[in-house]
């Protein structure tokens, strides 16, 4: 059993945390983890050409564009389940998590049934961050398990929150249940 965390967070901050807090979760519980930070990814937008719904393509992975989602389609097709993490910009998730959602076209029917797990941070309020989140897992198709989210600005300030590690604890042990069943 194998959890891929996915950040999107520009930069070393609460996402990456609360991520890291919840596989550390998931590993203890038993199931391999690996968190992909997006930022240190070289990764293209999308160009739309949907070449990658034609001809079968979709089933196969391929995308035309030549970055590092070629080597992290195997990854996404292989995994068991899946962690999220946005911080809030403008009350929606990052563009760099979006970037990399609207990459997945060649791979998403491959996603279906998977659990998935969001956590996401704001200075002020989560705004639609969590429903975007949904959305995408429902679009694919993949089991939403929960959420965490909590408030926090600057880098690791989300680790004040008294029982926010306590939400991913939880949240971790749901995720590995959830693979089982
Ligand atoms: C471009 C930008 C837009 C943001 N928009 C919001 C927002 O709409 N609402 C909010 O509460 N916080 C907003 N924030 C604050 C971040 O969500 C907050 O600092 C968060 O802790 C960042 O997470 P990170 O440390 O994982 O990067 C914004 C920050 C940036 C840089």
């Amino acid at each position: 059993m194998k959890v891929i965390g996915i950040c999107g967070s520009p930069r070393k901050g609460n996402t990456e945390w609360m991520l890291r807090k919840l596989l550390e979760k998931v590993a203890e519980e038993g199931a391999r983890t690996e968190l992909i930070l997006l930022r240190e990814k070289q990764i293209k937008g999308c160009d739309g050409c949907l070449t990658c719904e034609v001809g079968g393509s979709q089933r196969k992975g391929l995308c035309r564009i030549q970055d590092d989602m070629q080597m992290i389609y195997p990854k996404l097709m292989e995994a068991d389940g899946f962690a999220f993490g946005t911080p809030v910009y403008f009350d929606m998730l990052s563009g760099l998590l979006k970037n990399f959602m609207d990459r997945t076209c060649p791979i998403w029917p491959h996603l279906e049934s998977k659990p998935v797990v969001g956590v996401v941070v704001a200075e002020a309020g989560i705004g639609q961050a969590v429903a975007n989140l949904k959305a995408y897992a429902g679009i694919c198709s993949m089991r939403w398990v929960g959420q965490v989210t909590t408030l926090a600005k600057k880098p690791r300030e989300v680790a004040r929150d008294a029982d926010v590690e306590l939400r991913l604890e939880r949240l971790g042990r749901k995720l590995v249940r959830s693979l089982k069943a």
